[in-house]
């Protein structure tokens, strides 16, 4: 296990009514907030209203920023940093799913930076403070609402970039899993595969020795092998609502890369993806995922695939390749029992810009630690994806 600083200051408000809970959180930053959400979803289930009254009652003067896109644009970052100075803004609350918390993120880390906030996931500066932010969860999906990591486009440059500071992560998060009841299916199946692949990010690492880390990577899988199926067949049962919020929270917020180095090539490939086609991030998950671990299956990791297959699906067998490549089916058997498409063709990306995805996933160099993959191993990986 390698060293570490443990920090994961978020206070979680879990359960039914929570919401009451935030008044108090945000004064203690301030009365002048900005109100972040997207594209009508809150308005729909009673929770923008419900926000407004306890915003009105409590005292706290509210900007609202509205509209903000899935796969969140630098546009409505730039919108939402000048209303935060324009307004003298001391607090920034997100209601909704990862895009409008990671867009959130990115407001309360460009307000503290004179120039253009995408010069912040170019890498051309660092993240310097952030303004206060809290969240209210309504999908469960990308951990956002633990983490100090936002991801945004940029339409113009058709990139999808990330940002990742522990000053970002949300000083409250408001977990009520009847949110997440109108959620649809397929988002409810594309949160699944992106909760089930940001633990398989961790637990394929070059670090070995994380015995416990491992146990909890699985145990997570299988909770979303157990509660993905029921969520989406009776979307209103809280209890697999519930289990799926709150694994999507310990998938992402630390708990299982402490001690381990983990391998995100499949997130930053995806991301191009989405960059250029704007798909829903599970979606392309899904469709990589079982690529990318058919790639990197060789004599050198079989080992983890075997425990993997074993541990995760119960693959029974001695023949280590064997149950390796059974492990890999059965995860992408899992994902198309979700109704995840499984070639890239399907969700409408053009053979001839996979080389552009390929170049635009290594801007920042080669990925991966579990396995490293250059250029040329992306664009096969995305050949054999198509
Ligand atoms: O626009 P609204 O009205 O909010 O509707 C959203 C959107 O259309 C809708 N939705 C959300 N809650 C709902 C609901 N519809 C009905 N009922 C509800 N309760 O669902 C759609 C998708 O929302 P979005 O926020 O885009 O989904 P998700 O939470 O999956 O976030 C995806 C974004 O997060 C990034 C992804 O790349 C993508 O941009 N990620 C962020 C990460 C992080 N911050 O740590 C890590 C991830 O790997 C990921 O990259
Ligand atoms: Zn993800």
């Amino acid at each position: 296990m390698l060293d570490f600083d443990y920090y994961i200051p978020t206070e979680v408000f879990f359960g039914r009514n929570k919401i009451q809970r935030i008044a108090k959180k945000i004064k203690k930053y301030g009365n002048r907030i900005l109100f972040v959400y997207g594209q009508g979803s809150i308005n729909r289930i009673g929770l923008y209203d419900e926000i407004v009254k306890i915003l009105n009652d409590n005292g706290i003067v509210y900007k609202e920023l509205s509209g903000v896109k899935p796969n969140p644009r630098i546009d409505s970052v730039i919108k939402g940093v000048e209303l935060c100075r324009q307004n003298n803004l001391e607090f920034i609350l997100a209601v909704g799913g990862g895009s409008v918390i990671d867009c959130a993120k990115a407001i309360s880390a460009g307000f503290y930076y004179k120039g253009d906030p995408w010069d912040l996931f170019l890498r051309k500066a660092h993240v310097l403070d952030g303004l206060p932010l809290g969240s209210v969860l309504t999908l469960a999906a990308t951990g956002s609402e633990m983490n100090g990591n936002s991801v945004v486009s940029n339409a113009d440059t058709k990139e999808k970039l990330v940002i990742s500071s522990d000053l970002l992560r949300p000083r409250f998060s408001v977990l009520d899993p009847t949110y997440t009841f109108s959620v649809p299916q397929n988002q409810t199946a594309a949160g699944v595969v992106d909760i089930f692949s940001h633990v398989l990010e961790q637990y394929f690492s070059p670090i070995k020795e994380a015995f416990l880390q491992d146990r909890l990577a699985e145990a997570i899988l299988k909770t979303c092998i157990k509660y993905g199926p029921i969520a989406l067949k009776e979307p209103e049962n809280y209890e697999s609502r519930a289990t799926l919020l709150w694994v999507s929270s310990l998938a992402l917020n630390g708990l299982l890369s402490y001690g381990k180095i983990g391998d995100w090539a499949t997130h930053y490939i995806e991301h191009e993806v989405s960059a250029i086609y704007d798909v829903t991030h599970g979606v392309g998950l899904a469709i990589l995922t079982p690529h990318w671990m058919e790639y990197v299956l060789k004599e050198s990791t079989t080992n983890k695939f075997y425990e993997y297959a074993k541990n995760v699906w119960g693959v029974e067998g001695s023949n280590l390749n064997k149950v390796s490549q059974e492990g890999i089916i059965k995860t992408k058997e899992f994902f198309y029992s979700l109704g995840m498409p499984s070639t890239l063709q399907e969700i409408g990306v053009k053979q001839d810009s996979l080389e552009e995805i390929a170049k635009k996933a290594i801007i920042f160099g080669d990925l991966g630690s579990f396995q490293k993959l250059n250029k040329d191993d992306i664009l096969n990986i995305l050949k054999n994806s198509f």
